[in-house]
């Protein structure tokens, strides 16, 4: 990853040589939804379309290999969690390697779960990520709609809606994460 100059297209060209298919229209998705939202909100769309095409990139290579990199970058325990792994190593690689600024390379790494007091990318990779057009699941029509119109109100009504299904599911192991409900309640704050 070293050496390149870190741009839409190269990160393009990288997710379309690894990934399946069906992920890399999931990418497509949400690059053009991040994209369209960054525009609409004032911010600029190229490092959130580059952040799109580069999230989901580890998302096939999870096993130990990953786990080790975890470790070696000295990621917080709470990032090491297996469904983590993809978004926080991928983090952690544009963060040290490509040379990210904060903002961005944190909203990779917590796009699956957010935290409290995530920028405006990470706001944005989130619900790019959870509302890309290939999403189908009940009301995300609406959930569209609204962060289409209503930044921050589609941000909790995104996060409240995936932590309902997540509780919905839950099992023994499988608990809502902890960064994920204390975001949700200070978006709740406002
Ligand atoms: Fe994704």
């Amino acid at each position: 990853m070293m050496g390149r100059a870190v741009d839409e297209r190269w990160a393009r060209d990288w997710a379309e040589a690894r990934l399946r298919p069906g992920r890399l229209v999931h990418v497509a998705g949400v690059a053009a939804l991040a994209d369209e939202l960054a525009s609409r909100y004032g911010e600029d769309p190229a490092p959130l379309r580059l952040a799109a095409w580069l999230h989901d990139l580890l998302k096939e290579e999870e096993g130990p290999a990953l786990a080790e990199e975890a470790v070696r970058r000295q990621l917080p325990p709470e990032l090491q969690a297996p469904f983590l792994l993809h978004a926080a190593v991928m983090g952690a690689r544009a963060r040290d390697e490509l040379g990210f600024p904060p903002e961005l390379w944190e909203a990779i790494t917590y796009h699956p779960i957010g935290r409290p007091g995530l920028g405006r990318a990470g706001e944005i990779l989130y619900l790019a990520d959870k509302l890309e057009v290939g999403r189908l699941y009940d009301g995300v029509e609406e959930l569209r709609r609204l962060a289409r119109r209503d930044l921050k109100a589609g941000l909790l009504a995104t996060v409240e809606a995936i932590v309902a299904f997540e509780q919905s599911q839950s099992g023994p192991g499988r608990a809502v994460h902890p960064l994920t409900l204390a975001w949700m309640e200070t978006l709740r704050r406002g």
